[in-house]
């Protein structure tokens, strides 16, 4: 990743937006580092964690530090962390038992520990990975950063809002809004995560100003319930009012977002999207379950056939909509009925994609202090199976219904030397000639397979 640079604002910027304070040079902090610091930066859990990692990675950049693909090869580890189910904890412990034995090798060896397993109380953790040298939570960098760098005082000792990741290619993600108010009865996310806080309009626009200088052609908008955007800001406005600040933004070509709560995503909302022609119809709005009784028990705050007449409003205003969704097998108590239930919803709604993911119970939770975990392991792994199969013969099927149409894709990059890029649907399309990645091109779509759609261009024009 490249340092973070200041830049002249290029004549085609629209006027309105106002760039990010330009970096403070680099005498104005106090480092402690050699410019040649070298730092591994490992990342599991959901795009926000990812966000995070970028950012982080973004600061580090900006002191002259170099990133290295191998833990052996840093001065420097960072492990950033997902509890969202066991198996995420399992892999940061498997890496973290690596880095164990590095330490031992090599003491100086720096070790930081991040993100969403790091909570209030570190005390159990210290206690149990002795060689790490700093915890900290989501957000909360600091403890990382004073590993490397002192604060530097005319900053406030703070200079994130500030620092800008480098986009590395047409796409990037940008949190809107962080935490959640939800409290599902399985989901850490909200201790982890704290409440909603909302990020400032125009320091979102400033951003993504930033980044379409930079390239940036897309970008997704991130918050575990994307539409809780703006409830806690002074003037309220919502997601639909920060996608049309956005689409004034001239460089910038298309505006997605994830994730949708059913019961936030208003209608006000939902008319904005649908009239907005740089926004993707292309929605992730897990349904978690098919049964009302389970729905009622996880507390989503929804009834299946609420839920059904959300994906009816949405695609009444946009019939071609691709829609993602998340679902949980095994949930306490679930029964066959249950579960018949939630196949009966994916054979109805026909989603582009399915998440699914069986029951994990997390200490913390409701469900975990309330319930016991009590679908047996091989009926949550026959459950997930019979929804992975359903769920690739839908979306195989939905492939194959593309065949013989033209979408826009956004050329994203290569594969094997071939662009590939994804509909507004958010397909995604290898295509069969050359094309500029960053570009928004027409694509014919010839052939369908599993996971992906194949094509070449309507109009060769589009490479002149
Ligand atoms: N904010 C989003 C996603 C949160 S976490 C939402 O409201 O849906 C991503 C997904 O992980 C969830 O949608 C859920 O399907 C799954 N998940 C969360 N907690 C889980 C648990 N304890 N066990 C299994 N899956 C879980
Ligand atoms: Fe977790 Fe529910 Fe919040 Fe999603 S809405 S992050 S599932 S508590
Ligand atoms: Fe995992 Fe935290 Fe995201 S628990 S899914 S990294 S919000």
């Amino acid at each position: 990743m490249l340092p973070a640079i200041s830049f002249q604002l290029p004549a085609w910027i629209v006027p309105r937006v106002t760039l990010p304070a330009p970096i403070p040079p680099l005498e104005a902090g106090g480092w402690k580092l050699e410019a040649t610091m070298k730092y591994y930066l490992w990342t599991v859990g959901c795009q926000m964690n990812k966000a995070d990692s970028e950012k982080l990675a973004a600061g580090f950049d900006r002191l002259g530090m170099k990133a290295v693909d191998r833990a052996e090869r840093a001065d420097l580890v960072v492990i950033n962390t997902c509890s969202v189910r066991q198996h995420a904890e399992d892999r940061a412990y498997s890496k973290l038992g690596r880095v164990r034995d590095l330490k031992k090798e090599r003491p100086t060896l720096k070790v930081a520990v991040m993100g969403c397993m790091v909570g209030l109380k570190t005390g159990e953790l210290e206690k149990r990975f002795p060689y790490v040298d700093a915890f900290a939570r989501p957000q909360q960098f600091g403890p990382v950063m004073a590993l490397v760098e002192e604060p530097a005082e005319d900053m406030g000792g703070e200079f994130w809002p500030t620092t800008y990741a480098v986009p590395e290619g047409p796409t990037a993600f940008v949190p809107v809004v962080h935490g959640c108010n939800k409290f599902c009865t399985y989901c850490i996310v909200p201790y982890r995560r704290g409440r909603e806080k909302s990020r400032p309009m125009d320091e979102i626009v400033r951003e993504v100003g930033y980044l379409t200088v930079h390239g940036v052609r897309e970008v997704t908008l991130l918050g575990q319930t994307v539409e809780a955007y703006g409830h806690d800001l002074a003037e309220q406005p919502d997601l639909g009012d920060l996608m049309r600040e956005l689409s004034a933004l001239e460089r910038l070509e298309r505006i997605r977002f994830l994730t949708s709560y059913p019961k936030d995503m208003t209608h006000r909302i939902l008319k904005t999207i649908a009239e907005l022609p740089k926004v993707m119809e292309c929605f992730s709005l897990p349904v978690q379950a098919g049964s009302d009784a389970v729905l009622q028990s996880m507390r989503r705050g929804y009834t299946i056939g609420e839920y059904l007449e959300k994906i009816a409003e949405v695609r009444a205003l946009m019939p071609n909509a691709g829609i993602t969704t998340d679902i949980i097998v095994g949930y306490p108590g679930e029964t066959e009925a249950d579960f018949e239930a939630t196949c009966d919803v994916l054979e109805r709604l026909r989603f582009d994609k399915v998440h699914v993911a069986a029951y994990s119970p997390r200490p913390g939770t409701i469900a975990h202090r309330t319930m016991a975990d009590d679908v047996p392991q091989a009926v949550k792994a026959e459950r997930l199976h019979r929804v992975e199969e359903i769920e690739e013969r839908i979306s195989r099927e939905i492939n194959a219904s593309y065949v013989g149409t033209t979408q826009e894709v956004l050329i994203e990059g290569l594969k094997h030397e071939q662009p590939f890029g994804r509909t507004r649907t958010g397909r995604l399309v290898h295509v069969d000639a050359p094309a500029r990645i960053g570009s928004l091109v027409d694509v014919r779509i010839e052939h369908a397979g599993p996971f992906s759609l194949r094509g070449s261009f309507v109009d060769a024009l589009v490479l002149a």
